[in-house]
């Protein structure tokens, strides 16, 4: 099951897949994921499909070049890449209990390694800067993955978070100078499929069934971010996180 915004390119994904894998029947549901209220009506769409729900991968992200808010008021890079994944989790939680034992996979960043974080101030109203917010973003969503992470394991549902490594896509758009700056960074990034295979790991190896709570990069298991050791900050920025929902 696929959620996209775009109606072309999750048919464009659909054909791509069932090309790759014949035969499996693919739904989608259409959804802006900056909007905690689609985000919301996706979950309800798929745990409609699913009730039993043995994988969810929290992958869409953004890098915004410029601060804006969403419809609801929210930054834009911490509704996409951490308000709608955490609302996303939560609101699919009983369909992946019910499946006995299950996976979620949020796609991180190791630019989330070095970020500093306010949980007064976690949409960036003062100081925001492209590549602060959507590190901040990333902090948020793996400080929160681990703090909920105990609570899911006891329903069975087991949480990782994995950096993918540098990949050559499109997440930076738009355009000048930090568009460029990506392309150029493309030539010594992993492919795609290359960049799958840390997501994949986390989705389907055997030997991380059961495991939990870990930050996982392409070389294994890493040490994340010393702010997200700090169970009091971690739980300041879950407590900033539910406030904002
Ligand atoms: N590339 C890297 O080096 C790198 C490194 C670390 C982490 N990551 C993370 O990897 C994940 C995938 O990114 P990518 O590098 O593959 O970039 P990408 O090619 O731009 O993919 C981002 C995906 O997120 C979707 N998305 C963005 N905003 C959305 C919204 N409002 N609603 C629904 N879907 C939305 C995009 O859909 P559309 O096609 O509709 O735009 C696209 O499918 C992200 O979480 C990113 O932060 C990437």
């Amino acid at each position: 099951m696929l959620i996209g915004r775009d109606p072309d390119r999750l048919a464009d994904t659909v054909g791509w897949i069932a090309d790759q894998v014949p035969g499996g029947p693919i739904r989608t549901v259409l959804a802006d994921l900056s909007s905690l209220a689609q985000t919301r009506r996706a979950a309800s769409e798929v745990a409609e499909l699913a009730p039993s729900l043995d994988l969810l991968v929290n992958n869409a992200g953004v890098l915004s070049p410029r601060r804006t808010e969403t419809a609801e008021g929210h930054e834009l890079t911490l509704a996409v890449n951490h308000l709608s994944p955490f609302v996303l989790t939560e609101a699919l939680l009983p369909a992946l209990a019910t499946a006995g034992r299950a996976r979620v996979v949020t796609v991180g960043s190791s630019s989330s390694d070095m970020a500093a974080i306010d949980p007064d101030d976690l949409e960036l109203r003062r100081g925001w800067f492209m590549t602060r917010a959507y590190a901040r973003s990333k902090l948020a969503s793996l400080m929160t993955a681990l703090e909920i992470a105990p609570t899911l394991q006891v329903s069975g549902v087991f949480l990782n978070v994995v950096h993918p490594g540098l990949v050559a896509t499109s997440l930076v758009r738009g355009g000048g100078p930090a568009q460029l700056a990506w392309q150029a960074l493309g030539l010594v990034a992993f492919t795609p499929r290359q960049g799958a295979e840390t997501p994949l790991r986390a989705a389907l190896a055997p030997e991380l069934d059961g495991v939990s709570g870990r930050y996982l990069k392409p070389r294994g298991t890493a040490t994340p971010n010393r702010r997200a050791l700090d169970p009091a900050l971690r739980a300041r920025v879950l407590a900033a996180t539910r406030a904002l929902l």
